[in-house]
């Protein structure tokens, strides 16, 4: 896993919908190259700890994080502005393991629909299917159907169908070869079980809290099985993506 710290130029901060921002930042993918689904561990000023956010997408010479302001260190980074520069520890992560020649459904829940985005642009016609719980929290249609055939839900039906993501995928499932997600557990979970009744594989982004954000501090073990047994690994450094069938819920 080859990372590094960059301070790289801040281009734009936008909020593009309720309490979600839209940060680009000036990047040369040659320099230090970023798959999909890898993290940004970013430096909030005043603040320990770095957050991780996904990489949304790493083309066209910038790297964008779309986030969504929780607490105080996504609240200072809304504040932050155009000129500035940003230090983040990237490309951490392993990220999604896209093969040619497969056909991909990709899965996004709420605020983990942004690492469908990049990971879209490395697929050949993906089904991208996203979910929010209402139409105040929908992002990044535009860009992800310009890279595939895109189905929108919300929970209470003010955008899109009126449902969940399974709902869609179970729909879909026998045109495509293999599903990628990411989302809340809840959702992960529900899809999962929707891949393993229709023997699909499924690659699955999962969420902890972290601390140093490089498998050196232990915050964001989960329980995987491996072989038969069940063993503790790290988001950071053996995820955030891993097989849906090892992950123990
Ligand atoms: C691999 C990965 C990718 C992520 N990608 C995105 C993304 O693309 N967009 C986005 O909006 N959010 C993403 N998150 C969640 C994001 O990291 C948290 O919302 C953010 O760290 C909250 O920080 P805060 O200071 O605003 O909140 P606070 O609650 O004040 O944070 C306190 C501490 O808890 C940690 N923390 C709180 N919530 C989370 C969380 N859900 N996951 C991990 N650490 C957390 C913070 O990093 C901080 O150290 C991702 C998390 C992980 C693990
Ligand atoms: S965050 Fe420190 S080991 Fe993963």
């Amino acid at each position: 896993m080859k990372y590094d710290v960059r301070v790289l130029p801040l281009l734009s901060n936008e909020e593009i919908a309720d309490g979600i921002f839209d940060m680009r930042l000036e990047y040369k993918q040659a320099d230090l190259p970023v798959r999909c689904g890898q993290f940004a561990h970013v430096y909030v000023p005043g603040k320990s700890l770095r957050r991780p956010i996904s990489v949304c997408d790493a083309r066209g010479g910038e790297l964008r994080l779309v986030y969504q302001v929780k607490g105080e260190g996504t609240e200072i980074m809304s504040k932050m502005q155009a000129g500035s520069s940003v230090d983040v520890l990237v490309p951490l992560g392993n990220g999604f393991n896209i093969e040619k020649g497969k056909r991909f459904c990709l899965i996004g829940g709420g605020i983990g629909v942004p690492p469908m985005l990049y990971t879209a642009a490395q697929c050949d016609d993906p089904l991208i299917i996203t979910g929010f719980r209402n139409s105040s929290l929908v992002i990044l249609q535009d860009d992800l159907s310009a890279l595939g055939e895109t189905l929108l839900c919300t929970d209470d039906g003010s955008a899109g169908e009126k449902g969940f993501v399974t709902d869609l995928l179970r729909a879909r499932i026998d045109e495509v070869d293999e599903v990628c997600a990411c989302g809340p557990t809840p959702m992960l979970k529900a899809v999962a079980a929707v891949c393993k009744e229709f023997g699909k594989p499924c690659q699955i982004s999962l969420e902890e809290r972290m601390g140093c954000g490089v498998g050196a501090c232990l915050v964001c073990a989960v329980k995987v099985r491996k072989d038969g047994e069940e063993i503790m690994q790290h988001v950071c450094k053996n995820g955030p993506v891993f097989n849906a069938e090892e992950v123990v819920f």
